[in-house]
């Protein structure tokens, strides 16, 4: 943390107090009001967290009124133009662009991971087949700490870093297995001569009665899908993680409890939700009537893939996202794709609605992401468990670096408490 002689001024109840201010790398200056209970006997209020940084972090930057995300200072579209997806697990975890000979041992170290213990397979069993792919998601990855209980003990530095790598190493086998036993079909273990988006693909996709082969161009998109969504700083999800990583959980309960947050439609939820609501609006014609659903205060409904938290003015992750969707749908041949027609005339007209332009409401990184899955050949109910298989790095990381922390202490928020005060007990025949 930089500290700056700046100061903030208080008054509270009539006396002043000093609060130190401090000056980050980058971005707004932070109020430190880790003393004011004590000195001043007051709490701040922020429901949603919008204006409270909960920690300090050095691995990933976002400027919302720019539309910038940087990942170590790197941004994203560098990243997801020249590098791959391990490259930038190895840039989030150690917080600097590998060597080669430490991205190959890097490599293999994850693809020598990859495998399930064994009888993991007859916990998935235990799982009823229509059972949402996050479900078991959430329920597998809790389980881990019941399979490899040499990870997980946080406070040995050596065992922090088992735990990294296996769980970015076997998350696409699991999400690939919750798709698997999902459909019915054998689980297809992973292949250590493939890369980490083509053996995704090949355990999703292949069966044991016939031979699949990997397209590039597809594996590139899957690995730029994963590489778009490796990290976002400190989002609900990954809050989350933290928070429960604060008590001292192990690692995989921590990481199950980021699964459970993302799970939600106002966050990993939202590329599934974005497509059925491209689904739902079915043709070009229809859109005006959505739009206009979306901007009734008595509606519920709003566009789903559109507006963030953070970034307003674009989210530059979607400007990469439109670009593959385009190049997947032209390399499978799937020209004029309704869905791809709608979200781009809903894009269009959404944009030019004095509604939108003025909350500061743009396409999210989910809006075209969806129309990416769903051309490869992954149902609806796959799109969040992909977003938690390629956000795991990020935990990870933001897990890392907070146990390394000497700072670190258990999270627990204050309320403002608007109940009753304090009443008797009343006896129930006396109520
Ligand atoms: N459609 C219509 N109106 C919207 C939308 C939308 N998608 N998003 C926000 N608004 C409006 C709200 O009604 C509100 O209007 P008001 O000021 O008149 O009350 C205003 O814009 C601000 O909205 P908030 O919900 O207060 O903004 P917040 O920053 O809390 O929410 C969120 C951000 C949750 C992402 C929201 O924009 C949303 O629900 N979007 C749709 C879901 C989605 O796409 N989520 C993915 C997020 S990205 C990710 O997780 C990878």
């Amino acid at each position: 943390m930089t500290d700056s002689n700046k100061t903030a001024t208080l008054t509270v109840h009539g006396e002043t107090y000093e609060l130190p201010v401090h000056s980050p790398t980058a971005g707004p200056d932070v109020i430190d009001i880790r003393k004011l209970y004590g000195d001043a006997g007051v709490f701040t209020y922020d429901p949603g967290f919008t204006s409270t940084a909960s920690c300090d972090s050095t691995i990933t930057y976002i400027d919302g009124e720019k539309g910038e995300l940087l990942h170590r200072g790197y941004p994203i579209d560098q990243l997801a133009g020249k590098s791959h997806f391990l490259e930038v697990c190895y840039l989030l975890l150690y917080g600097e662009l590998p060597q080669a000979k430490d991205l190959e041992q890097f490599e293999t170290t994850i693809t020598r991971h990859t495998m399930l213990h064994e009888q993991m397979q007859y916990f998935y069993r235990g799982f009823r087949r229509d059972a949402h792919p996050m479900a078991i998601m959430v329920g597998v990855v809790g389980a881990m700490s019941a399979f490899y209980h040499d990870s997980t003990d946080i406070s040995d530095p050596h065992q922090r870093e088992v735990a990294s790598h296996r769980l970015i190493a076997k998350m696409p086998t699991i999400a690939a297995w919750a798709f698997k036993y999902h459909t019915g079909q054998p689980f297809v273990y992973p292949r250590n001569d493939l890369d980490y988006a083509s053996n995704f693909l090949r355990m999703c996709f292949s069966v044991p009665a016939e031979e699949y082969e990997v397209n590039p161009i597809l594996s590139r998109a899957m690995d730029r899908i994963f590489t778009l969504h490796a990290d976002h700083e400190q989002n609900a999800s990954t809050s989350t993680v933290r928070l429960a990583s604060s008590s001292g959980a192990n690692p995989f309960a921590c990481i199950a409890a980021g699964i459970a947050c993302l799970w939600g439609p106002a966050h990993g939820g939202a590329n599934q939700a974005c497509l059925e609501m491209l689904e739902e609006i079915g043709s070009v014609d229809r859109i005006p009537e959505f739009i206009e659903r979306a901007k009734d205060k008595n509606d519920p409904f709003r566009l789903m893939g559109f507006g963030h938290r953070v970034y307003k003015n674009f989210d530059p992750r979607a400007k990469v996202m439109k670009q593959s969707a385009d190049e997947v749908l032209d390399l499978l041949g799937i020209e004029d794709n309704p869905k791809l027609q709608v979200a781009k005339a809903l894009e269009k007209q959404a944009l030019e609605d004095p509604y939108f332009a003025e909350k500061k409401l743009f396409p999210n990184v989910d809006f075209y992401s969806g129309i990416i899955l769903e051309a490869m050949g992954f149902p609806t109910s796959m799109f969040t468990p992909i977003f938690a298989l390629s956000r795991t790095v990020g935990w990870v990381s933001q897990w890392k670096e907070m146990i390394a922390d000497p700072q670190n202490k258990i999270g627990r928020p204050r309320q403002l408490y608007l109940g009753e005060t304090t009443r008797d007990y009343v006896d129930i025949e006396n109520r």
